[in-house]
């Protein structure tokens, strides 16, 4: 009878319940193994005794699907290869995670992550043999290799919603509305959530903006006798002058919304309009996964239990083609994915009218 760990590591994500669940349904239920859930991602390791949880399949029944977050607690709290100490110090403590893996007698691990979590848990399998299968989730979408991330179609589903409320007071008000949506490096949410929430202008990271061009879109809409407009900002986008967020508000605490506001003030100047500006943060994060994400988590589940039941290790499951396929990890951590400026949905978006800012 095998033993598997599983973990969650980085961001959560909504579908982190669902992938979990699909994995014990899988790994208990029709392989008859056990499962054990590590706790706080890599931190659960570095604990003497390693802290975990027994999953079967009473933990895993009922409503657990449907709530955001996850069960295990994650962490995105430093590389094990080189752990910060709170003192300004690191230290490797790869070891004790290896150790971890090896007091709980496990036959292989499951990670839920992103590339950096993928790009650590490889360099444990290479060290310390750890067997290792992992399952892409990041709202943000930017993992190569899978067309689908868990957690980004529930966070563009909330992207939209939240357009879908700013529409009704843009439009009583004649304001431009604009919306500052995550994704770190990448602008998948932003051109998604303000093509499905019928934004005027999009900006993403991937296509450099003026203001003027802004300014001229948001004319146009007036000219056409609409007097809002909305407007959809990644967080990844930068200034005019090319300065990150963090370098604009020098340094200060307020890591999100710079970008919104400094949008919303240069339309403001250019235009004459009446600017508000919402950042939508985490919020993207937490909630009912939608049913998409709980397909994919759940597909993505199954296969990895799978692909361990076969003996497969160093991969990743991936959406591809209508259906789940397995890549190797290394593969999906040299392939950082960012939007493609000749993809159907930059050409959705042009082809609407809506103004990418160039
Ligand atoms: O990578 C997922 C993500 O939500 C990004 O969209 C965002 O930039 C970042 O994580 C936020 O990280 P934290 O929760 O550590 O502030």
């Amino acid at each position: 009878r095998k033993r598997i760990g599983i973990l969650t590591s980085g961001g959560d994500c909504a579908g982190l319940n669902a992938v979990i669940r699909a994995v014990v349904h899988r790994a208990v239920g029709t392989y008859g193994w056990q499962v054990l859930g590590i706790k706080e991602g890599t931190q659960g390791f570095l604990q003497r005794p390693v802290q975990y949880q027994t999953l079967d399949l009473s933990n895993v029944d009922g409503h657990m699907m449907r709530q955001g977050g996850t069960i295990l607690g994650t962490t995105n709290r430093g590389d094990p290869f080189a752990y910060p100490m709170g003192d300004g110090t690191t230290k490797d403590r790869s070891d004790e995670i290896i150790g971890g893996y090896r007091e709980l007698g496990l036959d292989a691990l499951i990670g839920i992550g992103g590339d950096g979590s993928f790009a650590i848990l490889h360099k444990l399998a290479e060290k310390g043999g750890l067997k290792m299968v992992g399952i892409p989730k990041t709202i943000d979408n930017d993992l190569g290799m899978t067309e689908v991330s868990v957690g980004f179609d529930t966070a563009v589903g909330v992207a939209v919603e939240a357009l879908d409320r700013l529409q009704p007071t843009a439009a009583s008000h004649q304001r431009v509305m604009v919306l500052e949506v995550m994704g770190r490096d990448a602008g998948h949410i932003a051109l998604a959530a303000g093509i499905a929430g019928g934004a005027d202008v999009i900006l993403i990271p991937e296509v450099p903006y003026s203001i003027d061009s802004i300014a001229n879109k948001i004319k146009q809409v007036r000219a056409s006798g609409r007097n809002f407009a909305l407007v959809v900002v990644s967080e990844a986008v930068k200034t005019a002058e090319g300065t990150g967020v963090k370098k604009l508000l020098q340094g200060g605490e307020k890591r999100y919304g710079g970008i919104g506001d400094y949008i919303g003030e240069k339309i403001a100047d250019a235009t004459g309009a009446e600017t508000r500006v919402t950042v939508l943060g985490h919020v993207q994060r937490g909630s009912p996964p939608s049913a998409r994400d709980r397909l994919v988590a759940s597909a993505f589940g199954v296969h990895a239990v799978d692909l361990i039941a076969e003996g497969k290790f160093d991969r990743m499951v991936a959406w591809s083609n209508r259906g789940v396929i397995d890549v190797p990890i290394t593969e999906a951590i040299a392939h950082y994915s960012c939007v493609e400026l000749d993809s159907a949905l930059v050409k959705t978006a042009r082809g609407l009218g809506i103004s990418l800012g160039d």
